[in-house]
């Protein structure tokens, strides 16, 4: 996919700006709090209709305005598109082709994205739920039916558990319980499923590239985490809710599921959530990144565009180059830095340099 220009208005620091792409290389360079990162989340926003920061919509309006607008010209294998998003206070418009897109489901795939900022160091670290929104974003990207089961698999699980604290007030019947039981089973084992799909073919793709990345240095494992048996997934998730059930009404949630499980990350056998380095967490974190360009591609037969939001400063030299290497003539990228320094030359002969001042595209 390539992106060919996005025009702003009234978005974050911007009040009407406008970018034109090349297709491999593109360099933001300014100071801090110039819009870099804004100019990238835009492009975010108009491949998910969403922010990647998890900002409200209207956070993203420029202050004392009353709206924003996104428009973008891209290229993908169905040909050249034009999307426009118009965000007035709560309202959300979006048009592709001009055509007006009622459900967010209905313009999955056709612009994709992977991004990568500084936050996503904590998808090694950080709580499970942020190593599940990493599976979950990915799987959501290219796949619609994943994206409305999650969707459903949360409300039933919603359901439940304003059951179970109702339970612990009075008596409900059993045969109530059982039948929100049998949905989140239903869809629950779905996403099971699909995640265990994806994490198969990301435990691959990412062994090579980080092994590519740290010279052999690194092994890196990643395996999915569940308490419900997945040899007899079909039972065994409606069992577990069974078996919880007291206990989760004890507790007023419930304690085993999707929404419960984990990715294990393990370097040279090690656990990396408790001994990775700075350095190897960010290093991981890239690697499971350019995976995801690679399971994309996979599944759709296109890259997705790349979006680095100031990683170049934070690598040493080597890992540096061999990243740029993985990326380079391949998927169209997008970065931002404050110093133009931390990025190879060949790669600034390559690419567009791109200078963002106070909120203007130079
Ligand atoms: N809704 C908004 N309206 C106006 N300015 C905003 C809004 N949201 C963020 N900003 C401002 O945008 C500026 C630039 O942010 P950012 O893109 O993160 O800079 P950079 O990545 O270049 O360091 C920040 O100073 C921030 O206060
Ligand atoms: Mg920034």
């Amino acid at each position: 996919m390539i992106l060919k220009n996005i025009s702003l208005k009234n978005f974050t620091n911007y009040e009407d700006a406008y970018c034109d792409f090349d297709e491999n290389i593109n360099i933001f360079v300014g100071d801090n709090a110039q819009g870099k990162s804004n100019l990238l989340e835009s492009i975010y926003y108009i491949s998910t209709i969403s922010s990647s920061r998890k900002n409200k919509d209207k956070e993203l309006i420029k202050w004392s305005r009353d709206y924003f607008s996104i428009s973008a010209h891209f290229f993908n294998k169905y040909g050249e598109n034009k999307v426009t998003v118009k965000v007035i206070g709560n309202k959300k418009e979006v048009y592709l082709n001009n055509y007006k897109i009622e459900k967010r489901k209905e313009y999955i795939g056709y612009l994709i994205t992977v991004i990568f900022s500084p936050e996503d160091l904590y998808i090694i670290k950080g709580e499970p739920a942020l190593r599940r929104q990493y599976i979950d974003n990915e799987l959501s990207k290219t796949d619609v039916e994943y994206f409305v089961d999650n969707i459903k698999y949360k409300k039933i699980l919603e359901q439940r558990n304003i059951l179970l604290k109702e339970f612990k007030r009075r008596s409900v019947s059993d045969a109530l319980m059982d039948i929100w039981e049998e949905q989140l089973s239903k869809y629950g084992i779905k996403i099971i499923k699909k995640r265990l799909e994806l994490i198969e073919q990301l435990k691959e793709i990412s062994k090579e590239i980080h092994y590519r990345i740290t010279d052999d240095a690194e092994n890196l494992q990643i395996k999915y985490q569940t308490n419900i048996d997945i040899e007899n997934i079909e039972n065994s998730y409606r069992k577990l809710l069974k078996e919880h059930r007291q206990k989760d009404i004890d507790k007023g949630y419930t304690s085993v599921g999707p929404h419960r499980d984990d990715l294990e990350i393990l370097i040279n056998g090690i656990s990396a959530k408790k001994f990775a380095s700075q350095g190897q967490q960010r290093t991981i974190s890239l690697s499971l990144k350019i995976s995801e360009i690679e399971f994309i591609k996979k599944k759709t037969g296109e890259y997705p565009i790349l979006l680095l939001d100031d990683v170049l400063s934070e690598l040493d030299k080597k890992r540096k180059h061999k990243l740029l290497e993985e990326i380079e003539n391949k998927v169209q990228t997008i970065i931002t830095t404050t110093d133009l320094n931390d990025i190879e030359n060949f790669f600034i002969d390559k690419g567009k340099i791109i200078i963002i001042q106070d909120g203007k595209v130079l």
